[in-house]
């Protein structure tokens, strides 16, 4: 195996950024020494898709699924030689659950940790009570059946921890599932399927020699081994055809802009919401924690034998940029194709009413607020009306100290107008439910309040700002 000096000479992981992030968001230039831990050591741990524990049908909503997500604490090997405990769904690493469109999914949980739990359906268009407000926290021993509707809109989510006290550290231990729901207008294109359709969970972690987590609420600069699907800096074996990429961002803070090899092209086809309007063109990938970013790579132009590297250019200075790499092993039939328009985003309507947002942190306390106020849950901090567009401003002042943040919004997703008065980014086009606002920055986006009433939660999505105070509370009132 090359080792890493050698993959740095040959220009792997290297290279000065030639193209824009996506967004327009600033770029940090990182790449430094090696990291003490050796990339491509390992094979991807593939993210196991669960099965049904029962299925059934209701009078009104004809078919439905029955599934069962239990976090519990369990040993599982992450890296080499070492076992490492963490807090999995079932015990497993980001076990997923795919989902139709049209067919509810029921989750049985018992909470076997012993701090609170309040499963959060990240994107999901959920009834209040099934969405993980902190007020509906299973304690320690107790049981919850979720029910979500898959009334929404094809897209990529997630499921995690939304506890008040525990869900930063919940989610840094590993309590992490995908939910991919599809629907027939998704079924009907012509991208890749089955076993060429793969979800990626990115993220970081900090671990002490003899394989535990370390966990600080606010080490976010020093989580240095990156994982995907749980394997440290993986290869994944791939065929030479186009395969259909789900990356979410699963890490408590870290970003990542990925780039692949020297910056080949990768077609962007989704976000948080589903797909874009049509493809667009990518040599580099940004994506924020709890943001999803799919892409088409068509690893058909690499000779069989190729070996490609997935790298961070926003890498901290002395950390190792490589995220993973792909392997081309073999040629396989691809009829798959992206075509040229994608999926229109619904008319969200006309806004008739603005709100904003500042976020900033208070050097004074520690704390993370929005517009001046740290969360309270006695507190609502506004009241959309059913049947509303609203344009939310949110302006991010913390130029100091050049924190970045994002904004959450649970329920609605939202699509993005502008940032700083420029019109958005064309891979920003799409549905969205998390942005990232730079220090000094200001967006716009656009969402409508279509069903469900009662309280939901906005937040900034680096989960230590969330927990130090950066969320609010929306009732959504009829
Ligand atoms: Cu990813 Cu409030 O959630
Ligand atoms: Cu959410
Ligand atoms: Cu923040």
């Amino acid at each position: 195996m090359l080792t890493r000096r050698q993959l740095i000479k040959a220009g792997a992981a290297t290279g000065v950024l030639a193209a824009g992030s996506a967004s327009g968001i600033a770029l940090a230039e990182g790449s430094g020494p090696a990291a003490a831990d050796e990339p491509f050591g390992v094979p991807l741990r593939p993210a196991r898709v669960l099965s049904p524990v029962r299925q059934g049908r209701g009078r009104s909503k004809g078919w439905y699924d029955v599934y069962r997500l239990s976090p519990k604490e369990a040993d599982v090997g992450v890296l080499p030689g070492t076992t490492t405990r963490m807090r999995l769904f079932n015990g497993e690493v980001a076990p997923v659950i795919r989902a139709t469109r049209g067919r509810p999914v029921f989750i049985e949980q018992t909470n076997a940790l012993d701090v609170p739990f309040s499963m959060h359906l990240h994107g999901g268009h959920v009834p209040a009570r099934y969405d993980g407000h902190p007020a509906e926290e299973v304690r320690p021993g107790g049981s919850r059946v979720f029910f979500y509707p898959n009334e929404q809109r094809a897209s990529t989510m997630w499921l995690h921890d939304h506890s008040l006290e525990a869900h930063t550290e919940n989610i840094y231990r590993g309590t992490v599932a995908g939910y991919l729901l599809t629907d027939e207008f998704e079924e009907r294109l012509p991208l890749p399927k089955g076993r060429y359709d793969v979800p990626l969970y990115l993220r970081d972690a900090k671990f002490a020699a003899d394989g535990s987590l370390v966990y600080a609420m606010d080490g976010f600069r020093d989580r240095p081994t990156l994982l995907v699907n749980g394997s440290p800096r993986p290869y994944f074996e791939v065929a030479a055809r186009k395969y259909r990429i789900r990356l979410t961002n699963t890490s408590n803070e870290r970003a990542f802009l990925l780039q692949l090899g020297e910056g080949d092209e990768m077609t962007h086809i989704a976000s948080d919401g589903g797909l874009l309007p049509a493809p667009v063109s990518a040599r580099v990938l940004e994506i924020w924690p709890a943001e999803r970013q799919e892409v088409v790579i068509d690893f058909s132009r690499y000779p069989v034998g190729s070996k490609i590297v997935l790298g961070n250019k926003l890498a901290f200075p002395g950390e190792a940029p490589e995220v993973m790499r792909f392997d081309v092993v073999r040629t396989a039939e691809d009829p798959s194709s992206v075509p040229d328009r994608l999926r229109p985003v619904p008319d969200l309507g006309t806004p008739t009413v603005e709100r904003t947002f500042v976020m900033s942190f208070d050097v004074a306390t520690g704390q993370h607020l929005i517009n001046g106020k740290p969360f309270d849950p006695e507190r609502v901090d506004l009241r959309p009306r059913l049947g509303t567009t609203e344009i939310w401003t949110v302006t991010n002042t913390d130029t100091r100290f050049g924190i970045p943040h994002s904004m959450h919004t649970h329920l609605e997703h939202f699509q993005v107008v502008d940032r700083d008065g420029t019109a958005r980014a064309p891979g920003e086009a799409g549905l969205k439910d998390t942005v990232t606002v730079m220090p000094g920055r200001t967006v716009r986006f656009k969402l409508k309040f279509t069903d469900y009433p009662g309280k939901f939660m906005y937040h900034c999505h680096l989960l230590g700002h969330m927990t130090m105070g950066m969320m609010g509370q929306m009732e959504v009132v009829d």
